[in-house]
């Protein structure tokens, strides 16, 4: 079977990719899997060039057909932050939780109808002579005051979803990822996969 290689060191993330591509006509492989330890850089300006980046640099060095996400929390009340620097948004080797104070720090005096916010998921899938497609998705919800439940990973805890009266942390991984922005951006993703799959060259 062919080998798609899911490009992140965040097991969290692949542990929401893994299942959200089970049933593709692929084995999915990891990193690890492949004997690829580099780390890249993200540069970029945009989720949208930081997931080229990452797909297009593992497919050169995998040689493998890759699938590589870049997320990020935009918060409406914060003019958009911190979006893509999500990641390093209290400081470079920060923990989920110390992103989080520092975020509810941010937002101590902003009352909860201006705390809405959006996640956006950016996936790239490369080629390994270099062709990219993008499928993006994204999520509304509401920063909460103080973190709620035990699941998923970074800011999940004070994403509060109204519809459903919890927050991402309070969903199991199943229900994370059908209404999730990395659920839909996958969904797409999947379907792009299966069209790859028909060329007979990767
Ligand atoms: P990156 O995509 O690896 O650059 O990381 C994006 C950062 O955004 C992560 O470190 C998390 O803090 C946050 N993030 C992205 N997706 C999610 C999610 O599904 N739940 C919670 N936090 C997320």
């Amino acid at each position: 079977m062919a080998k798609l290689l899911l490009a992140t060191g965040n097991q969290a993330k692949l542990k929401e990719l893994r299942s959200l591509l089970r049933d593709l006509p692929y084995e999915l492989v990891t990193l690890p899997e492949v004997g690829i330890s580099i780390k890249v850089d993200e540069s970029g300006n945009s989720l949208e060039e930081n997931a080229r980046l990452k797909a297009t640099i593992f497919a050169d060095k995998s040689q493998l057909l890759t699938l590589a996400d870049d997320s990020g929390l935009e918060v409406d009340a914060l003019g958009g932050q911190p979006g893509v620097l999500s990641a390093r948004y209290a400081g470079k080797n920060a923990s989920d939780s110390e992103r989080i104070d520092y975020l509810l720090s941010r937002l101590k005096d902003v009352p909860w109808e201006k705390r809405s916010a959006l996640f956006r998921c950016v996936i790239a899938i490369a080629t390994p002579d270099g062709q990219v497609e993008f499928s993006s998705g994204a999520c509304r919800g509401i920063i909460t005051l103080k973190p709620r439940g035990e699941q998923g990973f970074g800011y999940d805890p004070v994403f509060y979803l109204p519809r459903l009266g919890k927050t991402m942390a309070e969903l199991p991984l199943e229900v994370k990822n059908q209404l999730s922005h990395r659920g839909k951006a996958a969904r797409k993703a999947y379907r792009v996969l299966e069209r790859l799959k028909e060329r007979e060259d990767i």
